[in-house]
């Protein structure tokens, strides 16, 4: 379906073009005025230049030619030349009749789908997850449902860190505890036992003891090293428990995700690419990009138009060994050969902007992606506490994931329980659909760039622009209908008709925004856009709600056409929260 404005902006259009003057100065817009008027145009001033004519009478010639219009039940013209509109009462609600019966409620596929690759997630195996990965998985997570939801082939990738020096650690670590396990038998030739020598409970606890006395012990930290460096030399035992490492924390993971409603398509890793690097950096020298500096292998990305010092790209140092940017270099090269894409999006704490910068740089000038590859870098801002300094545990370590959200789970539980009686099992389902809600929410609600505060008490709450007030609203809306229903009402294919009170026409005109905002937020890579939308669409059916006694409305067409309104808003609303990575549950 045609967005609302645009179908406004092309009335005007030929209304400018009866009145004599070119449609390009009909530009319309939402009034930012929204007590005198719905919308406008200010076009009739810049067409005053062109046409040497006072823009109070362009505008009044196009008043003019405005007159009879289906769509617009009001111009006005109003010094020095603005024409102010109002949209009509059966035309609106046609358009939401129109949007009633569309699957996808009035937003269309994009007719140029790319293949888009998102990178987000990025938890360290063997390492617990801890707040930081909490904001890329859910940002990703809706980007990746609103890109989706926009038509594109879409492909989640989790991106595990599970190549670094941390293998080597916990390889050491186990050596010292169990030294008499096969893996550590250099001379071993037979089969390696197919069940894992630890749990991840145990393996949880073993990667920040090694990390601990690596600080203290630099022999032990050598070694680690050593072990790191023979285990990607390919050294077999080392490989065998890389395997098992990788098993237990990914089943973890894969847990720990789900419990955020969070899904990957691909769970791949810096290990996986690693065999791509030989013959990428060998291409890279053969072409003369990469050169010898001080023994490492570097690539020069500066460009005149730079601003500030950006560094070289090292591909591999000194003693050989490849790094981060490495990795990230093969993944490109590993991604483009299986999966062709247009596009890959990164969401990832916004201090690696560097690194990105010189990834991408890099693979274009190395030739890894084609000219129209695009990138797209989404770095995000740290989630603080309410002292304002990145959330830490009470002790002052980082906070474990599971520990944040057991934090919120019962906070919501309690105010759960307050609001009315209920069986223990029940509130306490609600509480974990309810208390996700309040964490994404209060993430996804802020630009991704920008930090903010982590607020138990402000997020949990069932008031204000809130994910609870968003699911009240949904389920104040679901037990509206189920009344209906139960006095016996079917609303089944009845029309939408023309509002009769102010709030029941700002309702209409919030819904009728769906599809622009849908646009808007998917260009953008913006689920706040998605967030702030919501929440206007919720407030207006809120005060439409308060004011108007919608199952005791008396005219039976018009008793219908507010269920179906009914209908309507929780469709959208529940599209929208789907994007988010939510849903609503049936009572609250
Ligand atoms: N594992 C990394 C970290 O915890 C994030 C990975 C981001 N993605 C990437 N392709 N580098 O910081």
């Amino acid at each position: 379906m045609k967005k609302l404005l645009d179908l406004i902006t092309e009335e005007m259009e030929s209304a400018f073009e009866k009145a004599g003057y070119a449609g390009k100065y009909a530009r319309v817009t939402l009034s930012n005025r929204p007590d005198l008027c719905e919308y406008q145009c200010n076009g009739a001033m810049a067409a005053a230049k062109e046409y040497h004519k006072a823009p109070f009478l362009i505008a009044g010639g196009v008043a003019e030619a405005l007159e009879g219009s289906d769509l617009l039940e009001e111009v006005q013209v109003v010094n020095p030349g603005f024409i102010n509109l109002k949209i009509s009462a059966g035309f609106l609600s046609g358009y939401l009749n129109q949007m009633q019966q569309e699957e996808r409620l009035g937003y269309e596929k994009t007719e140029k789908p790319k293949t888009i690759i998102i990178d987000y997630g990025g938890p360290n195996v063997a390492k617990p997850l801890h707040v930081g990965h909490l904001r890329s998985a859910i940002i990703g997570e809706s980007i990746k449902r609103i890109t989706r939801f926009a038509g594109h082939k879409v492909i989640g990738d989790v991106h595990l860190g599970d190549w670094g020096l941390q293998m080597g650690l916990i390889i050491i670590e186990l050596r010292e505890r169990k030294p008499t396990l096969v893996y550590f038998d250099p001379e071993y030739e037979g089969e390696y036992p197919a069940e894992a020598p630890f749990t991840i409970s145990e393996l949880e606890e073993i990667y920040p003891s090694a990390s601990a006395r690596s600080k203290e012990d630099e022999a032990y930290k050598e070694a680690a090293m050593q072990a790191t460096f023979e285990l990607q030399q390919g050294r077999r035992g080392y490989q065998e428990l890389l395997k098992h490492i990788l098993n237990v924390s990914v089943t973890d993971l894969k847990q720990n995700y789900a419990n955020l409603n969070v899904e990957f398509d691909l769970w791949k890793g810096e290990s996986d690419v690693q065999p791509y690097i030989p013959a990428m950096v060998q291409e890279m020298a053969d072409k003369g990009y990469a050169y010898k500096s001080d023994g490492a292998l570097v690539v020069d990305i500066k460009e005149e138009t730079d601003t500030k010092e950006i560094p070289p790209c090292m591909l591999l140092k000194s003693d050989g060994a490849s790094l981060y940017t490495t990795t990230d270099l093969a993944t490109i090269v590993e991604r483009m050969k299986l999966y062709h894409p247009d596009e890959m999006i990164y969401v990832v704490d916004k201090r690696q902007e560097m690194h990105f910068v010189q990834v991408f740089r890099c693979a274009r000038k190395c030739g890894l992606v084609t000219e129209d590859t695009a990138f797209r870098f989404l770095g995000f801002g740290t989630m603080n506490g309410k002292d304002g300094k990145p959330f830490k545990t009470r002790e002052g370590g980082v906070m474990r994931l599971e520990y944040l959200l057991s934090d919120i789970n019962e906070e919501m539980l309690k105010k759960i329980r307050e609001s009315r009686p209920m069986g223990e099992e029940e509130a306490a389902d609600i509480a974990k659909v309810v208390g996700l809600s309040a964490v994404k929410y209060g993430d996804l609600s802020n630009q991704a760039s920008k930090d903010y505060v982590f607020d138990v008490d402000r997020f949990t709450s069932s008031e204000g622009n809130t994910g609870p007030y968003i699911l009240y609203t949904i389920v104040r809306i679901k037990s509206i209908l189920k009344k209906y229903e139960e006095q016996g009402g079917q609303a089944d294919g009845a029309d939408i008709l023309a509002y009769e009170n102010e709030s029941e026409k700002a309702l209409m005109r919030e819904l009728a925004r769906f599809n622009s905002v849908m646009e808007n937020a998917c260009e953008e890579l913006a689920p706040h856009k998605i967030c702030a939308y919501i929440y206007d669409l919720a407030n207006a059916f809120n005060k439409f709600y308060h004011e108007t006694s919608i199952l005791g409305t008396e005219e039976e067409a018009q008793k219908k056409s507010r269920i179906r309104l009914l209908i309507l808003t929780r469709r959208v609303l529940e599209v929208c929260i789907g994007l988010l990575g939510f849903e609503a549950p049936e009572r609250m």
